[in-house]
């Protein structure tokens, strides 16, 4: 099946006692047992949710694993995959990444055990250096928040499988339908739900898609953690998810005319955005993804200053954290999303916004950026 008949299908049979066509909301927080020890599939809404299966199934269809397990947020699905390890292990991170992954591993889990050491992962030498005998886990984010670099997913899998590591990759920016992962070989797919697959910037939420082993040491580790999404999060999440393509495809189409608008603009010095041929990463992504998204960064002549001032003065793109809903959000990640970086490797340039480029008419979005960036 493809894609997009995926989307709207896969977990989604209609429910058997009334033929509801939509996958309802079971807000319960427990299940009736016919006899003591058994039960009809579930017992307890933190080990497993009617609405939350449909989910998961729904994006283990998108990406095409063995399984999904779906979580509260994004970084509640990185915790899980990094609880998978013990103290001693060592993860090689890409040296851009989301600034609470960065957090979360050298802050929380580093704490624990955990030993962290980040590296720019399009260097394929300084990959390798990178590996360590403990080396568990090789974390990329292709295209990366927020310079959105391009990250050589099947050349990363080599070398982490060589390693006898696997190859995480948060495929948030990219989402199932430009970019598949494990198809290139990486072992689990992390998602902030939040951003593309939910859609509408309104649930927070997290998945980790993978194979059978890994998802059942996940989901003991969700039931014994916690972490679950509730059943409403999860009606909202895969609500998004049937609409993904379709939406996709605008922001693609739309950020690419924006860049292109901003790379002759001269107030302007350098756009990132991979579907641009000066991009470096451009032809890599041309081979590892079906477009080039929805996400665009770039810098300001006038340094952090002007970045400020044409972050405040646009209307139609909120000033706001958060990426891939429908709503075009302009921020500035050195003062924002990125803020626990600053001072360590994986700081930004303070020049720097980035766009979540939305599905609004994208004349109007132009409109509104020319008056932001004008003297
Ligand atoms: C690439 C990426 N990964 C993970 C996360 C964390 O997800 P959440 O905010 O849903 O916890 C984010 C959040 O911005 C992100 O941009």
């Amino acid at each position: 099946m493809h894609f997009n008949t995926r989307a709207i299908h896969a977990g989604q049979d209609p429910e058997p006692l009334t033929g509801a066509v939509n996958v309802p909301v079971y807000q319960t927080s427990t299940f009736v047992q016919p006899a003591v020890g058994e039960h009809l599939g579930y017992e307890y809404a933190r080990t497993g949710n009617p609405t939350r299966t449909a989910l998961q199934d729904c994006l283990a269809a998108l990406e095409n694993a063995d399984a999904c397990v779906a979580f509260a947020s994004g970084l509640a699905a990185e915790d899980a995959i990094l609880r998978m390890l013990s103290p001693g292990d060592h993860v090689l991170m890409a040296n851009d990444v989301y600034g609470g992954t960065w957090r979360q591993i050298s802050k929380v889990h580093g704490r624990f055990g955990i030993e962290v050491t980040a590296v720019d992962l399009s260097d394929l030498d300084a990959t390798k250096a990178g590996m360590r005998d403990s080396t568990r886990y090789v974390w990329a984010e292709t295209p990366s928040n927020p310079l959105l670099k391009i990250l050589d997913i099947a050349a990363l899998a080599e070398i982490a499988n060589a390693g006898g590591a696997e190859l995480v990759v948060d495929n948030t920016f990219a989402t199932p339908y430009l970019q598949q992962p494990l198809e290139l070989g990486a072992d689990i797919v992390v998602h902030s739900t939040t951003k593309y697959i939910g859609g509408h910037s309104d649930v927070v939420g997290g998945a980790v898609c993978t194979d059978e082993e890994n998802a059942e040491e996940l989901r003991y580790l969700q039931n014994a953690v916690g972490a679950v999404p509730g059943p409403w999060d999860s009606y909202l999440t895969l609500r998004g998810a049937k609409t993904l393509a379709v939406r996709m495809d605008r922001h693609c189409e739309n950020a690419q005319r924006i860049a292109e608008y901003l790379a002759e603009h001269e107030a302007v010095v350098e756009v990132l955005y991979p579907g641009l041929p000066a991009h470096p990463g451009h032809e890599l992504a041309a081979s590892q993804m079906l477009a080039f998204g929805g996400m665009i960064s770039f810098r300001l002549r006038g340094g952090e200053e002007a970045a400020r001032r044409v972050a405040e003065r646009t209307e139609l793109f909120f000033l706001a954290e958060s990426l891939g809903g429908v709503e075009s959000l302009i921020e500035h990640p050195g003062i924002m999303t990125h803020a626990s970086v600053v001072g360590t490797d994986l700081e930004v340039p303070n020049d720097l916004l980035r766009l979540s480029v939305g599905i609004e008419h994208v004349d109007d979005l132009v409109a509104d950026l020319a008056q932001a960036l004008e003297d």
